[in-house]
């Protein structure tokens, strides 16, 4: 087809995506010739409560053509939201689209009745409310309908949401103008500059769908941006908001401080850093020791062509720069497996439903009106993870520890995590506890496409 072949051989392969990549057919830009742009904050109505409208607008994202997006507020990413980690945020997101939508705050400890369950979305002005207890940590928000979020959020839904507190504050950290954050997203583009999206049943290996490879890397919306950046530190909240897209980032040492769920306990330097689809790292690179004029490329080891490269810094000037990254950066308490109360397994694999085949969760497509588990506030489990071929898996509500991992724990196994990536016959051990919030939520493959094809289960938490 003009989209391209899907082929699960191709997923087999080292670069690894279990994925068909969508060829734009448009000209596509020099790279590092758009500067880099930072979301705007959203725009707050009273305290701690921000107002999101959810609406159809044209943006440029390639240089000199127009693309309909789906919009948090007529930006792509969206309005970035702030919170103070104990105070209530809500968001009011006005609906103006012509889809249902349901907002996901993913990291967020958050009651079930916020949470987003994909089940709920409608074409309805709707008050979110996030009590934000929980440490300092990049989140992010975006479109969870059912059936319908990876083409929802590859049309545009997704922010970020970041979360701040006192013990993050009192850190010597690049702050201000050097805490950036970097949605990093692959789209392909049709020859009007719209935004190239395989229809359903286009890609399909029997009735699998496979995740949507674009051949355009962006970040924060810009096609391989280029970023001015003093020769200083800077703080980079990196976001993988792609749907299915695995990067290798390389290019600087990045110092990790933090994972999805905040910081971590002492800082650990990658030299290549793998990024899943909604994983998040909180990295400080360091540009104090080059001169004006230099360039930095950031590239991505498992892409080739277009999709190799990432962005280019660009040193502008010399500057003092007072910041640091202290060798302890946070204590947070670690769950001892020997307590847990039980075992629970997970597979996440290709099978057959009914007449077709689906992606599924212990043989099971997701119902949204069962529970695949039962659990009880407060106690620990340990989640035994197996898959097929390459799955990022993203559990909601509380933070997860990767307790080990089959063949070794990697550099970035590290941390409180909330998305998990494994690969091709992975198997990870997780030490999961649930928290405060009472209801159903929600553990899925964040590869948009698996997800909703079915790739999720339920979990009911009870006091
Ligand atoms: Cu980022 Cu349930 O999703
Ligand atoms: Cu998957």
């Amino acid at each position: 087809s003009a989209l391209g072949a899907s082929s699960f051989g191709a997923a087999l392969l080292p670069a690894g995506q279990t994925a068909q990549l969508v060829r734009s057919r448009v000209r596509l830009p020099e790279p590092f010739t758009t500067a880099l742009t930072v979301p705007p904050p959203a725009r707050l109505v009273g305290p701690d409560h921000y107002e999101v409208v959810q609406r159809h607008a044209v943006v440029e994202i390639l240089p000199g053509l127009r693309t309909p997006v789906l919009t948090y507020d007529g930006t792509f990413p969206g309005p970035t939201v702030t919170s103070r980690r104990g105070r209530t945020t809500t968001v009011t997101h006005r609906h103006e689209l012509d889809v249902p939508t349901v907002v996901h705050l993913h990291g967020g400890h958050t009651p079930a009745s916020s949470d987003g369950f994909p089940t709920e979305a409608a074409r309805a002005t709707r008050d979110y409310v996030y009590p934000c207890d929980q440490p300092a940590a990049t989140l992010w928000y975006h479109d969870h309908r059912m059936d319908f979020t990876a083409p929802q959020v590859y049309r545009g839904l997704a922010g970020f949401h970041l979360v701040h507190d006192d013990e993050e504050d009192a850190l010597p950290l690049p702050r201000g103008d050097r805490d950036v954050p970097l949605m990093v997203t692959d789209r392909a583009f049709a020859e009007d500059g719209s935004l190239l999206y395989p229809a359903r049943g286009d890609g399909l290996t029997g009735e699998y769908r496979a995740g949507v490879l674009g051949d355009v890397v962006l970040v924060n919306g810009k096609p391989w941006p280029v970023m001015e950046v003093d020769a200083a530190r800077y703080r980079l909240r990196l976001l993988n908001a792609s749907n299915a897209r695995h990067y290798l980032l390389t290019g600087l040492p990045f110092t990790q401080i933090g994972s999805d769920g905040g910081l971590l306990e002492r800082p650990v330097t990658h030299a290549e850093l793998p990024i899943a689809p909604g994983e998040r790292f909180d990295v400080v690179v360091d540009f104090s020791g080059l001169a004006p004029g230099a360039e930095v490329t950031v590239r991505n080891g498992l892409g080739t062509g277009s999709t190799a490269l990432v962005l280019r810094f660009r040193v502008t000037r010399r500057v003092r720069d007072d910041s640091a990254v202290p060798a302890v950066l946070t204590r947070y308490d670690r769950p001892d497996p020997a307590t847990a109360v039980r075992t629970r397994d997970w597979r996440f694999s290709r099978g057959h439903h009914g007449h077709g085949h689906a992606w599924l969760v212990n043989g099971r497509p997701f119902d949204p009106h069962r529970a695949d588990a039962t659990i009880r506030l407060g106690e620990l489990e340990v989640w035994r993870i197996s898959t097929d071929l390459h799955h990022p898996v993203h559990v909601h509500l509380d933070p997860v520890h990767v307790l080990s991992r089959r063949g070794g724990l990697g550099p970035t196994d590290v941390g409180r995590k909330d998305t998990v990536a494994l690969g091709p016959a992975d198997h990870v051990e997780l030490a999961v506890r649930f928290t405060d919030h009472v209801g159903r939520f929600l553990l899925h493959c964040h590869a948009l496409e698996h997800e909703d094809m079915a790739m999720m289960a339920a979990y009911d938490t009870h006091a």
